[in-house]
């Protein structure tokens, strides 16, 4: 097909400026290791693990082989009331590796499913456990929760919902914690912790027994990467415990090794009820998300059905699609022999070095991170997100992709990175920085 302006215009493209990308297109024709190649065989460093997916680097042949081979042995499988060996072996995968007691994993196709399938298991939980009058949801300001109907509702960006209105009633948004006392602070915040007191707001606001589930990402990522200040996420949980509210940890971009260990609550300590999970499950390669939740949820729920039915009415036609299960599969023998979870948080220092070195810039406003996750925010320009849409471009001509949010430039090389190539990110960033 000839690539028209014309042409183009039937791919309506999601989270894109249309006209723009279109009059001046930045296609990637293929892909390996750490780097994309854009037309005319140009190389460009991948700076954001493609969309913090590809954390075992571009077109892994383990990865690829093991999809065609499930593609010719078995393509697909009904996901209600059948079932396939690899479903059975990837849910083992991935409860191996979250925090002990989170070990029943229900697959869908996506973060954003993965986070309507948790709102869905919350309820069926409290209604199993007659407390169906737990119908609040909280979560914060600046969460991204993806963009069904229950994570748009549960997202705090300003653009995700204001085209949108009250898609559910009863979400109620504990404050960010993006204090500018916290700015430029290395890792986790000293200050802010009390911002979790939010919830015991609610609390008294609308009924002890009244809230489901509190949803925060541990590291909040799209909205431009932010840390959670010191003892926020365990006063969350102790709050959560007292008045029998279920914590649900979105890790669609923290799981998987981007924060030193397979999942964020590991790495600061504190074990929610409900994980949700997708991206790096299967390295980008296949669409999958997933659900991992407390033996007690589980057990709640399916316990509490008459024998012989069904007990959770939810499910997709690729639930646990076989050749997202083998990619999966095979997602989790690159990360367990290559050590890469280990091999992230070894580079993390040098890593984050090499981003809040970037303060000395002018129009570096603020630096955030943690692990291998990094924000390097500029001021704005004529208004808020001008300049990092600018950046942006200017950073993919110049070499390196890196997704930006607002005025963020959101930082997150893939656990295979080295230091050489953490060196060639920063001097591309440094010298696009530099211009203003
Ligand atoms: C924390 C979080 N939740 C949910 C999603 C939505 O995931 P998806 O785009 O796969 O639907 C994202 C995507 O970036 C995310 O960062």
């Amino acid at each position: 097909m000839e690539m028209t302006l014309e042409t183009m215009e039937r791919h309506w493209m999601p989270f894109t400026a249309n006209r723009d990308f279109k009059r001046d297109p930045r296609l990637f024709i293929r892909a390996s290791g750490m780097y994309y190649w854009s037309t005319g065989e140009r190389k460009i460093l991948d700076g954001s693990s493609g969309l913090f997916t590809t954390a075992a680097g571009h077109c892994r042949p383990e990865i690829a082989d093991a999809v065609a081979r499930q593609l010719q042995t078995l393509d697909f499988t009904p996901s209600f009331m059948r079932g396939h060996p690899g479903a059975f072996a990837l849910a083992d995968g991935v409860a191996e590796l979250t925090p002990v007691g989170l070990d029943h994993v229900f697959f869908c196709n996506s973060g954003s499913e993965a986070v309507d399938t948790a709102m869905k298991i919350a309820m069926a939980y409290h209604l199993a456990r007659k407390e169906a009058q737990r119908t609040y949801f909280v979560s914060r300001e600046r969460a991204y929760h993806g963009v069904n109907v229950g994570g748009t509702a549960l997202s705090g960006m300003v653009r995700n919902r204001e085209a949108f209105g009250a898609l559910l009633p009863g979400v109620l948004h504990l404050r960010h914690t993006l204090l500018p006392e916290n700015r430029f602070s290395r890792g986790m915040g000293a200050t802010g912790a009390e911002l979790a007191e939010d919830l015991l707001r609610f609390v008294n606001l609308v009924g002890e027994r009244r809230i489901a589930a509190v949803f925060v990402e541990p590291i909040a990522g799209s909205t431009g990467v932010i840390v959670p200040p010191k003892g926020y996420l365990e006063r969350l949980r102790e709050i959560c415990d007292k008045y029998g509210i279920l914590l649900v940890f979105d890790e669609v971009i923290c799981g998987f090794g981007r924060t030193g260990e397979a999942f964020a609550a590991s790495s600061f300590g504190v074990t929610p009820d409900i994980i949700t999970m997708a991206k790096a499950l299967t390295n980008g390669a296949q669409p999958m998300g997933a659900v991992a939740v407390r033996d007690h949820i589980y057990r709640t729920i399916v316990d509490g059905a008459p024998e012989g039915a069904t007990e959770f009415f939810h499910g997709y036609t690729y639930s646990a699609h076989p050749a997202a299960c083998a990619a999966g599969l095979a997602t989790l023998e690159i990360y367990r022999k290559e050590n890469l979870f280990a091999k992230g948080r070894e580079l993390s220092p040098y890593f984050q070095d090499a981003m809040f070195a970037l303060q000395d810039l002018g129009v570096v406003a603020d630096v955030r991170g943690y692990g291998m996750l990094a924000g390097v925010e500029v001021k704005p320009g004529a208004a808020p997100g001008v300049r990092g849409t600018e950046l942006q471009a200017k950073l993919f001509d110049r070499g390196l992709h890196v997704k930006t949010t607002g005025d963020v430039a959101i930082i997150a090389p893939a656990l295979i990175a080295t230091r050489a190539e953490v060196d060639l990110l920063t001097s591309i960033l440094r010298d696009c920085l530099g211009d203003y």
